[in-house]
């Protein structure tokens, strides 16, 4: 589903500044696999994801998903099957609108229309639909302004406006890290289950190395822009949090 060939990504080149954030990675994801990514400030976790989704572009290397080279594709045409969901969950929705319009312009996106056309009520109909599935009562509030809800909420709202839509990938940047402990468990909780149900290919970087070996079906560890462990089966399920935080360096 998602290959990346030998993909570097260098800052400030040829000045005091540079700085390999990625170095030469070589990353292939099955379709339906849930790989959850570890380590330190700086590894370049957040850059893999920018080069990914098109916020940037890589300096070498190639990158496709499903059969199309998206290398040097533009960020907003990626945007339609690529979700993102960062760590500020201020981020991603639009805290003027209400939840109704938000969840209405990322279907719209999604479907590749023009975000200020009119949705059938049929399209409305699922969209409400589809968020009291998620027994989050949200659906009570489709008129509220997305800025009053709480972090927690937010995040919940930005996962659904994510996902409405299946995507061919799912980013997760830290996204329950800024969450109290009972929020970040319901939003962990709500991934687990739409990834799940699904089966949405899906990347979640996290600082939390019990979830990441808790969520997902393999987990990497990058460093100093490389990637330094790939984890799954067997091999995965017998890795401790302790044998993890040992490679950390
Ligand atoms: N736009 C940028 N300009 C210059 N340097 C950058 C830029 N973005 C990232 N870097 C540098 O690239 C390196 C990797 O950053 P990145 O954000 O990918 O790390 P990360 O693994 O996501 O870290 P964290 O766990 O702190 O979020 C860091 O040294 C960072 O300072
Ligand atoms: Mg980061």
């Amino acid at each position: 589903m998602l290959k990346l060939n030998s993909v570097n990504k260098t800052f400030n080149r040829n000045s005091l500044d540079e700085h390999q954030a990625l170095n030469n990675v070589n990353l292939h994801v099955a379709e339906g696999e849930f790989v959850t990514i570890i380590g330190g400030n700086g590894a370049g976790k957040s850059t893999l994801f920018n080069v990914i989704s098109g916020s940037m572009l890589c300096d070498s290397g190639e990158i496709i998903l499903g059969s199309e080279d998206i290398t040097y594709m533009p960020e907003y045409k990626r945007a339609s099957f690529i979700g993102r969901i960062f760590q500020d969950p201020m981020k991603g929705t639009a805290p003027n609108m209400t939840l109704g319009e938000n969840l209405l312009i990322a279907y719209m996106r999604s479907t590749n229309r023009n975000i200020m056309g009119v949705p059938s009520k049929k399209e409305k109909d699922y969209i409400k639909e589809h968020l009291s599935s998620l027994d989050l009562g949200l659906e009570n509030r489709m008129n509220t302004k997305i800025g009053l809800l709480s972090g927690g909420q937010r995040q919940a709202v930005t996962l659904v406006m994510a996902t409405l839509v299946k995507p061919m990938l799912l980013l997760l940047d830290e996204h329950t890290a800024a969450l109290d402990p009972l929020s970040a468990k319901t939003v962990t909780e709500l991934t687990k289950k739409i990834v799940a149900e699904n089966n949405i290919t899906s990347l979640m970087i996290t600082h939390n190395i019990s979830s990441a070996l808790d969520l997902g079906t393999r987990t990497i560890m990058m460093d100093s822009g490389s990637i330094v462990m790939d984890l799954k089966g067997e091999e995965r399920k017998k890795a401790s949090v302790q044998s993890l935080l040992a490679k950390f360096n």
